[in-house]
């Protein structure tokens, strides 16, 4: 059975085009993924298919209605029990980040409700979704994109949506550390050369530079991810390598 996901927005044409290139492409022509994207205002039951409204309590901003909402996401749940996730993008929602992305596809369904103007009726958040995501610590015009980027990030981790088997369990943040650098040919490039151990044909000295490449690359990049990654002996040696030759 393929992952379904539907996403309720008011800007469908915003997504024409970045589902059709690359792994998520590949993915729904796969069938691992159906994706639907489904206009809030079909499910206006106004005139001029309004869906949003004044803030009670005044101020500038419009607010999306509860209504419409609801109806659509009814609409699309699940005839029978399944496995389903309904998500609100919001930048007041919970961090996105690669253990939120491998949880959510795990679901058969997921529904994601784009927000936009300045904001949701909280009725929304409060009796039909289930949890709230927010992308970053910036605010964007609506939830489009935001949307994008979960799908991207869930879709990936399908299995079978990778080439190559191991390529999403090696991957940066899967092991909770950055990816060590990479070189393809030719073995010099304009004077700058690839380092020598990659040319040695010696796996396992390999295998061991290119852990502490990445161990080296978290500490000075983003030390915060180290402390919550699963470190062997063999890494916590490195690390502590690593420390001296900083110490020099
Ligand atoms: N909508 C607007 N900004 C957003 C963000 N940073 N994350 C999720 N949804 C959003």
């Amino acid at each position: 059975m393929p992952m379904r996901i539907d996403v309720l927005t008011l800007f469908p044409e915003m997504f024409a085009g970045p589902f059709d290139a690359s792994i998520v492409g590949r993915a729904r022509e796969q069938g691992l993924v159906e994706i639907r994207i489904v206009n809030t205002r079909d499910f206006s039951t106004e005139r001029q298919r309004i869906v949003d409204d004044y803030s009670y309590g005044g101020g500038s901003g419009m607010v999306m209605k509860a209504a419409p909402i609801f109806a659509a996401v009814e609409a699309m749940r699940c005839p029978e029990e399944c496995r389903e996730r309904v998500v609100l993008m919001t930048p007041q929602g919970a961090r996105l980040d690669q253990a939120k992305a491998a949880e959510l596809a795990r679901y058969e369904h997921l529904v994601i409700v784009c927000g936009h103007y300045e904001g949701v009726d909280e009725r929304v958040r409060e009796h039909l979704v289930d949890e709230e995501i927010s992308i970053g610590d910036y605010v964007l015009t609506g939830g489009e994109l935001p949307a994008m980027v979960v799908m991207d990030a869930v879709i990936r981790l399908l299995p079978g949506a990778l080439g190559a088997e191991d390529g999403a369990v090696t991957d940066s943040f899967a092991s909770g550390l950055l990816e060590q650098p990479q070189y393809t040919r030719p073995a010099e490039f304009r004077g700058w050369k690839v380092p020598d151990v990659l040319l040695s044909g010696n796996h396992e000295v390999i295998r061991v530079w290119r852990r502490e490449q990445a161990l080296k690359r978290t500490l000075e990049r983003r030390p915060d991810l180290l402390e919550r990654a699963a470190l062997s002996e063999e890494d916590r040696g490195l690390l502590e390598k690593i420390r001296g030759q900083r110490d020099e």
